[in-house]
């Protein structure tokens, strides 16, 4: 027989950033960072996973495409995740023997892998949340996603809804660097985000690269790791608390900032932003000028789009001043609108 379980998991879109791995063997972070999952309905990935006897090696695929699961971090899940259902066969002989059979997974984004967005994240969690499913095992999301940390560090984040903090740990074994959530969607359920698609190109240089390229070459990287984020994530999490917008916007646009400095800082420097990237900045800081406050976020990741944080009542405001900038608006759906700029770069 064969068995399935299907699991989805969103993408997330972090405030304050993680860039700098303590150690690429564990996948631990130089950094704590913070998060906020987009809604289900928009941007997710949904992975079915199957076991069977009659398997003869694991393998996933990936809108279709077959996808390579030798690396190690796929392996480091499945070997964490087999051993959990091992532990549980072993005290429950009735159970069948799931953590000796092959895994075949087929996975599916519902928006553009190409569309830079972290896909990863929403990957490896949707990965992780479906074996685990599959398996009955009874972790934790906070446990799964030492796990999922393992496949992609930011996917650690995508096991929850709402505001989520990466803690960087401290322990050698890294088995402290784990996600838990702030607070969940419905503390601040008038949060909107929207994302204006630059440009759909593969990035230049993957995360996992530039990041280790950061750490080896910066000189301003120290500073941003060691003390600009640990004050930043406090600050944050007081922010979210408080559901103070004004300082929840100014936090995130420093730190996407400080991000793509240490980015330019790296030797040889990396740009993810473009000339569109940073018309849309210079748009968002227009209207938060004109509204005399802060009503608009920006924040990049390691490409050009952006992801525009917003509240509800300042819709109109914000989304009108962008798609007046912009052209093309594409996929509006609940609560998040996806705004296609539609910039050539
Ligand atoms: C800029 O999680 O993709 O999106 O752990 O090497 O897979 P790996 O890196 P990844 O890096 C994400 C970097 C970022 C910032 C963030 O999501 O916090």
């Amino acid at each position: 027989s064969i068995y399935h379980a299907t699991a989805t998991a969103p993408v997330n879109i972090a405030v304050i950033k993680y860039w700098g791995k303590a150690s690429t063997k564990l996948n631990t972070p130089t950094n704590s960072s913070l998060s906020v999952t987009l809604s289900q309905d928009d941007l997710r990935t949904i992975t079915t996973a199957s076991c069977s006897a009659s398997f003869e090696s694991d393998a996933l695929w990936l809108n279709g495409a077959p996808h390579d699961v030798s690396g190690a971090r796929s392996q480091a899940c499945f070997a964490e995740l087999r051993a959990l259902r091992k532990a549980k066969e072993d005290k429950d002989s009735s159970l069948p023997p799931l953590s000796t059979y092959k895994l075949h997974l087929i996975s599916e984004n519902n928006f553009p892998t190409a569309a830079g967005l972290a896909s990863s994240a929403a990957g490896f969690a949707a990965f992780v949340r479906a074996i685990a499913d599959l398996y009955e095992l009874d972790e934790s999301p906070t446990e799964l996603s030492r796990i999922a940390r393992q496949g992609s560090g930011s996917a650690c984040r995508s096991l929850f809804g709402g505001y989520v903090a990466w803690e960087k740990g401290d322990r050698e074994d890294g088995q402290d660097s784990l996600a838990v959530q702030v607070a969940p969607m419905s503390h601040w359920p008038t949060m909107r985000a929207a994302i204006l698609v630059i440009s759909d190109a593969k990035k230049g240089v993957s995360s996992t690269t530039g990041m280790q390229a950061t750490v080896a070459t910066s000189t301003l990287f120290p500073n941003r790791a060691n003390v600009v984020v640990p004050a930043r994530m406090e600050a944050m999490k007081k922010a979210i608390a408080e559901k103070d917008f004004e300082t929840f916007a100014e936090l995130t646009m420093a730190d996407s900032n400080s991000f793509h400095a240490v980015c330019l800082d790296t030797i040889p420097p990396i740009f993810y932003m473009n000339d569109t990237s940073r018309a849309a900045v210079r748009v968002v800081e227009e209207i938060n000028r004109s509204a005399g406050k802060k009503v608009a976020a920006y924040t990049f990741d390691a490409g050009p789009n952006a992801v525009i944080y917003y509240e509800e009542s300042n819709q109109q405001i914000v989304l009108g001043t962008l798609k007046k900038a912009t052209v093309d608006v594409t996929g509006w759906s609940d609560g998040y609108a996806h705004i296609n700029a539609a910039v050539p770069e």
